[in-house]
C-alpha cells in the first residue's frame, strides 16, 4: 500500500468511527427556555413535559443516553443569538429545544439553519418559524400564533358578536394572534374596532382598561400568557369589567394560571389546542404520570414539551440516533403521526401541527373542554419555501 492510500484508509476508518460515536455516545439536547421572568413557569412545565417523555423511554432516546444543556434565555431577544450560539457552538448539542418568546425563536431559527442543527420548538408560535423562517431542521411541537386567534375569531363571529376591541403586548406572539383572529373575525362579519397594546413584560393595564370601558365594545378578544396574564385578568375583574364587557382570549391568558387567577378567570372562554377534560385514555395516562412525578397538573406548556421530545424520538428512531442523518429525520418526522395528549396530529409541510382546536371554558381550577371549535386546523405556512 502507498502512503496516499494509508492515509485514504485511515481517514475512511477514522470517520465511520466519528459516525458511530455520533450514533452511539450520549445525545446532547440544548434546553432554552425562560428561566426567570413573566414565562418562567412556563419553561418549567416544558422542560417537565420533555423530561417526562425521555423518562417513560428509559432515560435513552433511539438506544443513547441523553445528557442535557441549559441556557436561561430570560424571554430576551437581544440575547438569544448569544444565547443559543452558546449550546450550538461551545456545548456542541444535537439538538436545540427552545423556547416560550416568538421573538427569542426567531433568533433560534436563525442559528439553527446557519449551523444546520436541529430545532424543535415547544412553545414560541411565531408565524415565521414556520412561515418565510422554514426550513428542513426546524419542527414546532406547539401552534402557530395565529392557530387559537383564527379559531376564536371564527367563534365569537358565529356568536354573532359584532364590535370587538383586542389588548395584547406589542410583539410577535401578540400582533399574530390578534393578526389571526382578526382575519376570522371580520370574514364572520364581525369588526375590530381598537387594538390596544403595551410593550412585552409591561403589566400596567390601567389606562388600557380605561379606553375599553369608555369604547364599550361587545367582547375583548386578547393575548397574554404566564405571569402576565394572572395579572391581566385580575385587574380587569377589580376594574369591574367582568360582568360588562366578555373576556375571550387564546386559551394561554387562562392556561396554567387558574390558581393564581381565582374567580377573576371564572366562565371565561378561550381557544387552545389542549383541555384540562379530554377524558381520552391517551391523556388521562399522561395526567397521571405528569401528576406523579412532580405532584403538579400538567398544563399547555406540559404537553407541549411532552411533545417535543416524541418529535424527536420519532426522527433519532429513523435513522437510528445518527443525527446527521437530517434528510432521514425529517423524512420520518412528515410521515409521523403524533400520539399527543392533546389528540394525535401530523405536521403539516411547514412544520406545524395540524391539530384540533379547542374551545374550553373555566369552571374551578379547569380549563374544560366545550366543543371543538376548528377541526384539524393548519397554519397556511405563508412564504415557507422548504429547501
Ligand atoms: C410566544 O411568544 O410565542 C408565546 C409566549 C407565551 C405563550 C404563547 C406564545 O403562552
Amino acid at each position: 500500500m502507498n502512503s496516499t492510500r494509508i492515509t485514504l484508509a485511515c481517514a475512511l476508518a477514522l470517520g465511520a468511527s466519528f459516525a458511530h460515536a455520533q450514533a452511539t455516545g450520549k445525545l446532547k439536547i440544548g434546553l432554552m427556555l425562560p428561566a426567570t421572568g413573566t414565562y418562567a413557569s412556563l419553561g418549567t412545565a416544558i422542560e417537565n413535559g420533555f423530561r417526562l417523555y425521555v423518562a417513560e423511554q428509559g432515560g435513552k432516546l433511539a438506544g443513547r443516553d441523553v445528557e442535557f444543556f441549559k441556557v436561561d434565555d430570560e424571554s430576551d431577544p437581544s440575547k438569544a443569538v448569544d444565547n443559543a450560539n452558546k449550546l450550538v457552538k461551545r456545548d456542541n448539542v444535537d439538538v436545540l429545544v427552545g423556547t416560550v418568546h416568538s421573538g427569542v425563536a426567531m433568533a433560534m431559527a436563525k442559528v439553527a439553519k446557519e449551523n444546520k442543527t436541529l430545532l424543535i420548538v415547544p412553545n414560541a408560535g411565531a408565524d415565521a418559524v414556520t412561515g418565510p423562517m422554514c426550513g428542513p431542521t426546524i419542527f414546532r411541537s406547539s401552534f402557530s400564533n395565529w392557530q387559537p386567534g383564527y379559531a376564536m375569531g371564527e367563534v365569537m363571529a358565529k356568536k354573532g358578536l359584532k364590535k370587538v376591541v383586542t389588548i395584547t403586548w406589542k410583539y410577535a406572539a401578540g400582533d399574530e394572534s390578534v393578526g389571526g383572529f382578526k382575519e376570522a373575525f371580520e370574514k364572520g362579519g364581525g369588526k375590530v374596532v381598537k387594538e390596544l397594546a403595551l410593550p412585552f413584560p409591561n403589566v400596567e393595564f390601567q389606562a388600557l382598561l380605561t379606553e375599553i370601558a369608555a369604547a364599550r365594545p361587545d367582547a375583548v378578544y386578547t393575548f397574554f400568557a404566564g405571569g402576565g396574564a394572572v395579572k391581566f385578568v385580575r385587574d380587569y375583574a377589580a376594574a369591574g369589567l367582568k360582568d360588562k364587557i366578555p373576556l375571550y382570549g387564546a386559551g394561554f391568558v387562562t392556561d396554567g394560571t387558574l390558581e393564581a387567577q381565582g374567580d377573576a378567570a371564572s366562565g371565561m372562554f378561550t381557544t387552545l389546542h389542549y383541555a384540562d377534560s379530554l377524558g381520552t385514555p391517551r391523556d388521562n395516562a399522561f395526567r397521571l404520570s405528569y401528576a406523579k412525578a412532580y405532584k403538579l397538573q400538567p398544563d399547555v406548556y406540559a404537553v407541549q414539551g411532552y411533545d417535543a421530545a416524541q418529535i424527536l424520538a420519532v426522527g433519532l428512531n429513523a435513522v437510528k440516533g445518527d443525527v446527521s442523518k437530517k434528510a432521514e429525520f425529517a423524512a420520518a418526522v412528515r410521515k409521523a403521526r403524533i400520539d399527543s395528549p392533546r389528540g394525535p396530529f401530523t405536521l403539516s409541510a411547514s412544520h406545524n401541527p395540524v391539530q384540533d382546536i379547542y374551545l374550553r371554558q373555566v369552571g374551578g381550577k379547569d380549563n374544560k373542554y366545550v366543543s371543538v371549535a376548528s377541526k384539524a386546523l393548519a397554519d397556511p405556512g405563508r412564504g415557507c419555501r422548504m429547501q
